[in-house]
């Protein structure tokens, strides 16, 4: 299993603080946010991490994680020229990912739940994970039927079919770096994460998995000063990094 960070974008509802740096490197309670997805892969044994970064700031990240020895790790970048969607990575990642399977965090998603068992017992197709939230059209969304599989899955709907989010963890095989080629963009002119679950699902291979503990997508003030509060009150005690 090989590890992706998507530590790309231009991180513009945090102006001004990502004038001077990128989003996922600024400080979220004792640590650089990116610490937090980094802590999820290498506690769950994953030491090969592909980190997508945007070209502003690129040598901020080489300064803090260098070539990853300091982790027990080996560490490769590569640029994102532009943000062109979250399923970019896999096309991005080709030659890295190379015949493994992969697992993409964003660098902006603070897990306070550990998913060693769930990216270990890994076999085949893809899994992803689901939340109930407040606020489900900020994300993407995933229906259920009543035996709790998953039927329907859509990119920030304005009327969304359930509280369910998709948080930004994903397991896939090895096919994902074809089926993201084969990806149109959407409307918003992007390669939707969403158009990979559907894919899966379609093939009858998305295992959804639902989770109850904290999670927080930093990418708003709202939500940075929430993912401090949930670092210094849960996750500290529990990071290996
Ligand atoms: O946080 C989970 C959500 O992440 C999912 O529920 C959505 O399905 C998924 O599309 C994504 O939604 P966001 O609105 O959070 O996407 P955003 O454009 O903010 O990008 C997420 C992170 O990925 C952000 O830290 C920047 C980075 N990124 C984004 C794009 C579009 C890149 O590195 N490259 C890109 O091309």
């Amino acid at each position: 299993m090989k590890g992706i960070i998507l530590s790309g974008g231009s991180g513009t509802r945090l102006r001004p603080l990502t004038k001077m740096t990128s989003k996922q490197l600024l400080p979220v309670y004792n640590r650089p946010m990116i610490y937090y997805p980094l802590n999820t892969l290498l506690k769950a044994g994953i030491k090969d991490i592909l980190i997508i970064i945007a070209p502003d700031h690129a040598g901020n990240y080489l300064n803090l994680l260098g070539s990853g020895k300091e982790f027990g790790a080996r560490f490769t970048y590569e640029i994102q020229d532009e943000p062109k969607g979250l399923a970019e990575a896999f096309i991005i990642g080709e030659s890295f990912i190379d015949e493994d399977d992969v697992t993409m965090i964003l660098g902006d998603n603070i897990f306070a739940d550990d998913f060693t068992q769930e990216i270990k017992s890994f076999e085949k197709g893809g899994r992803i994970f689901a939340m109930e939230v407040p606020d489900p059209e900020r994300f993407g969304v995933v229906e259920f039927d009543g035996d709790m599989q998953a039927i329907s899955i859509e990119e920030k709907p304005d009327n969304p079919k359930s509280n369910y989010a998709i948080p930004g963890l994903y397991i896939f095989d090895n096919r994902v770096v074809d089926f993201a080629k084969n990806v149109v963009p959407s409307e918003r002119g992007e390669i939707e994460i969403t158009e990979l679950h559907q894919k899966y699902l379609d093939l009858g291979e998305l295992d959804v998995r639902t989770f109850e503990n904290e999670w927080v997508d930093a990418g708003t003030f709202e939500s940075l000063h929430e993912a401090s509060i949930l670092v210094k009150n849960k996750l500290d005690k529990n990071m290996i990094i």
